[in-house]
């Protein structure tokens, strides 16, 4: 392939659409142990936007290329390497800058991903997946018919834990900020969807018959994470991921005191540094069995090409959205 590929780049934090450009940049020759990745899709996630305004917690060296998910195909390697052949289909490592056509990556921070899995759907495993794979496993122990409560659940942290927990059995209480998702994600899968607003505790006890919740699963913070506290059992866990709202949450005493709730947070970077390799693996394997069962999809809005980077990353800021917006290179 030719030796010159474009990238997404921004030398300065600030508004996405005013800093990031496109450049034309050497691609260099792999080392021994490193592979060439010719890219197929990514995604623009929160994580991403917030990274390149600066208020992400990690801070990369500038000038820096976004995106910290992607899928492509490997189209070289190094003489040393024996994980993965040339024609594989990859996921990048995390935070590696996946807005750009190729790259040379260590070949054993690559995952391989069956070639069966649709490009864009592999671009997306990565994070939500993974992110509520873990939330779903590691804080409560649930048994089938159990139920969970989440909001934000039309994003794509939250289609996922729809489609995850039904797989597992589980059932969820779905809270959504727009009347127009309620039947869209009932129809995917949700058990219970719910329009946020203040009657939501009864309409949740309505709805699951007063059964207990014991895990909350909370992107948004403010009132609305208040709220969904509410409708847990005693010494339920409530695990915040994201704050969408930008709000605080605050606790009210009598939730920790009498109800001995317990708040607490998961971030998919700390669980990537400190998993092995045999945790990622048993992680992702039952991800791509359902991936490739049609059984965990990720909605798309729009596909854009890296050329298109200043409308993609606009869009992607846009709330109201109907699903992920997407880098497609091999369009
Ligand atoms: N901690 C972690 O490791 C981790 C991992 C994955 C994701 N996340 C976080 O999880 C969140 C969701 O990520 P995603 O990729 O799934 O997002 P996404 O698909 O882009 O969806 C964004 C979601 O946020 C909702 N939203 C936006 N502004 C809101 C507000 N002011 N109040 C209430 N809801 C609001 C949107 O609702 P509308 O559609 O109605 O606009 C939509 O449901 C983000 O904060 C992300 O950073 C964290």
């Amino acid at each position: 392939m030719s030796r010159k590929i474009k990238a997404a780049i921004y030398e300065t934090h600030g508004n996405p659409a005013e800093v990031l450009r496109v450049v034309e940049q050497d691609l260099l020759t792999p080392a021994a142990d490193e592979a060439v990745v010719k890219m197929r899709a990514a995604p623009l996630n929160p994580a991403d936007i917030n990274a390149i305004e600066g208020k992400y917690p990690v801070k990369p060296t500038l000038p820096a290329t976004p995106g910290m998910e992607g899928a492509g195909v490997v189209v070289e390697t190094g003489a040393k390497v024996t994980n993965l052949a040339v024609g594989a289909q990859v996921i990048l490592p995390h935070n590696f800058g996946t807005w750009r056509e190729a790259c040379v990556v260590r070949a054993d921070r690559l995952i391989a991903v069956p070639p069966e899995i649709d490009p864009v759907q592999a671009a997306m495993l990565k994070i939500n997946p993974i992110t509520a794979w873990r939330m779903l496993h590691d804080f409560v122990p649930l048994q089938r018919g159990d139920w969970l409560i989440q909001n934000a659940a039309n994003s794509g942290a939250g289609r996922a834990v729809i489609q995850i927990a039904k797989e597992l059995g589980l059932r969820t209480v779905n809270i959504v900020r727009r009347s127009e998702l309620v039947d869209e994600l009932r129809t995917e899968g949700a058990d219970v969807a719910l329009l946020d607003d203040d009657n939501v505790r009864d309409q949740v006890k309505e709805s699951t018959g007063g059964a207990p919740i014991r895990l909350a699963l909370n992107a948004v913070g403010g009132e609305n994470a208040l709220r969904i506290a509410k409708t847990l059992a005693s010494d339920a866990t409530m695990v915040t991921y994201g704050a969408m709202s930008l709000q605080p949450l605050t606790i009210p005493n009598g939730l920790l005191i009498f109800k001995n709730l317990r708040f607490t947070g998961f971030w998919v970077n700390k669980w990537y540094d400190n998993a092995t390799p045999e945790q990622r693996a048993a992680t992702f394997m039952p991800l791509f069995q359902m991936a490739k069962r049609g059984l965990l999809q990720t909605k798309v809005e729009k596909e854009y090409r890296l050329e298109e980077a200043t409308a993609a990353v606009a869009h992607a800021m846009k709330n109201r959205r109907n699903g992920k917006v997407v880098f497609r290179f091999d369009s």
